[in-house]
């Protein structure tokens, strides 16, 4: 029996597609590349964005063709998108030949949702809205052991205003340092030597667990990781403006695995649009804690996220985001048309702005963000870099590649032989995507 899982969303959607794979795995399935060979499809789904429901729909209009000449095929639909408010029902209308829907509070019931699918051979449905306790234990493919996400916490508790994920991924909760403190150790025993801290606002790791209350929760949380023997860096997203504090850029500072990469979503560079974003803090507030982190760790990548077309975004709000993109120079931007979600607040705000404004902004806001992206990258020219090698690179043949600890791939000579070591590259050229070099210890 084979499987094939396809992923949608971020990275928890990811870590959370491991995870079915995983289960699958222990459930005797073996993987597959070409869904058309495949027993059991999962679509791990995301809903942030409209598109991204649409690219859902897109894969199971494929899929329902290769159903038709392969009766037995079992689809399932997973992860946010079901989560939403009447979305589990719609996918049974739009798409019957899905045999199973399930939401982001029923992962770990998988496994027994797929034997009731399979044994009584009818449709099944299982969404529920409360979150229910953290599942420790899930199995995991073991992909990527150079590599892996642990999650610190799960939900969000923010609701900015345009935003789903709060509705779909419920409360914000902290794991227990001790389990993710032992979880690295289990990593890092099968050959991990990079983690990724996962959380929706890392910076308010713990403020549900009384023996973290004092705000140093996060902090603390990099210092216990930063000693795991046998680790070599530690990486973390999202950080949240408003809480990333002094003990966390301290930590951040002292910790010597902890990489030299903060993202740090901004969102608009307009306060009128921050305030009606619900997202809590101020431009001034912005630019101060951005001062701070590149004084205490000299070399700092910064990264952002920004919506443009946010509901009332005036052409001079506009204007002073891409003041801040000049102002601020990320290492890189990822930038997002605002999409009305049904059940946010902002989607029933007035002043929606047009599709072609929202077109022209974004084309704009990439051609500067694209340019200064280029220029930081070219300011690694002549400087040597730490890599950690992931292999051979899938494009470039003869060449190997990695990362910076400030997250930019390199490609240098080498290959797939060279997985796993930590080597120093000088950078001999630069562009907008990536850096080349070659090894020199
Ligand atoms: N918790 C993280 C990331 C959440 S989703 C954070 O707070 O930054 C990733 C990004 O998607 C967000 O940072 C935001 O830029 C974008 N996003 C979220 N909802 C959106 C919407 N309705 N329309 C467009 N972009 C959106
Ligand atoms: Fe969404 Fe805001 Fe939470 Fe990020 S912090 S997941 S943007 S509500
Ligand atoms: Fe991630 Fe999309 Fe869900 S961004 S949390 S997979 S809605």
């Amino acid at each position: 029996m084979r499987y094939h899982v396809m992923t949608f969303g971020c990275q928890m959607n990811e870590h959370d597609s491991e995870r079915l794979a995983g289960m699958l795995e222990d459930l005797g399935y073996q993987p597959v590349d070409d869904p058309a060979q495949a027993d059991v499809v999962v679509l791990n789904t995301c809903t942030v964005r409209e598109t991204a429901e649409t690219r859902v729909y897109g894969r199971l209009g494929e899929l329902k063709r290769l159903k038709s000449e392969r009766p037995g095929m079992i689809i399932g639909v997973c992860g946010c998108m079901p989560q939403r408010e009447g979305a589990a029902g719609e996918v049974r209308r739009r798409a019957p030949h899905v045999d199973l829907v399930f939401g982001t509070h029923n992962l770990d019931a998988f496994p027994a949702l797929l034997r009731e699918v399979v044994e009584e051979r009818r449709p099944v449905v299982a969404v529920s809205d409360e979150e229910g306790d953290i599942v420790e234990g899930l199995p995991r493919r073991p992909g990527d052991d150079l590599k892996a996400w642990v999650t610190i916490t799960h939900g969000c508790d923010n609701f900015c205003s345009y935003c789903i994920v709060p509705y779909v991924r419920g409360r914000e909760r902290s794991r227990r340092p001790e389990a993710i403190v032992g979880e690295v150790e289990r990593l890092v025993a099968a050959g991990c030597r990079e983690v990724t801290l996962l959380g929706q606002n890392v910076n308010s790791y713990g403020q549900d667990l009384v023996e973290a209350r004092g705000g140093a929760g996060f902090a603390r949380l990099l210092r216990m990781i930063d000693g795991v023997d046998g680790l070599w860096r530690v990486r973390y997203m999202t950080s949240h403006p408003r809480d990333f504090g002094p003990e966390v850029i301290q930590a951040v500072a002292d910790c010597g695995k902890v990489c030299e990469h903060v993202h740090l979503p901004v969102q608009s560079g307009s306060d009128a649009i921050l305030d009606l974003m619900n997202r809590g803090y101020t431009t001034a507030r912005y630019r101060e804690v951005v001062a701070a982190i590149r004084q205490a760790v000299p070399g700092v990548a910064l990264t952002t996220d920004i919506i443009v077309g946010f509901p009332g975004e005036t052409e001079d709000d506009f204007r002073q985001t891409l003041d801040l993109v000049r102002e601020v120079r990320f290492d890189a931007a990822f930038t997002f048309v605002y999409s009305p979600r049904s059940g946010t607040p902002a989607a029933g705000f007035p002043d929606q702005v047009p599709q072609e404004v929202k077109k022209e902004r974004i084309a704009r806001l990439i051609e500067l963000q694209n340019g200064i992206t280029r220029e930081e990258n070219q300011k690694d020219v002549g400087r040597e870099v730490e890599v950690l090698v992931e292999g051979a690179s899938p494009k470039n043949p003869g060449k190997a590649e990695g990362r910076t600890r400030t997250n930019k791939l390199v490609l240098f000579p080498g290959g797939q032989e060279n997985r796993g070591e930590l080597v120093t590259v000088s950078v001999q050229r630069a562009g907008t995507w990536v850096l080349h070099g070659e090894v020199v210890r």
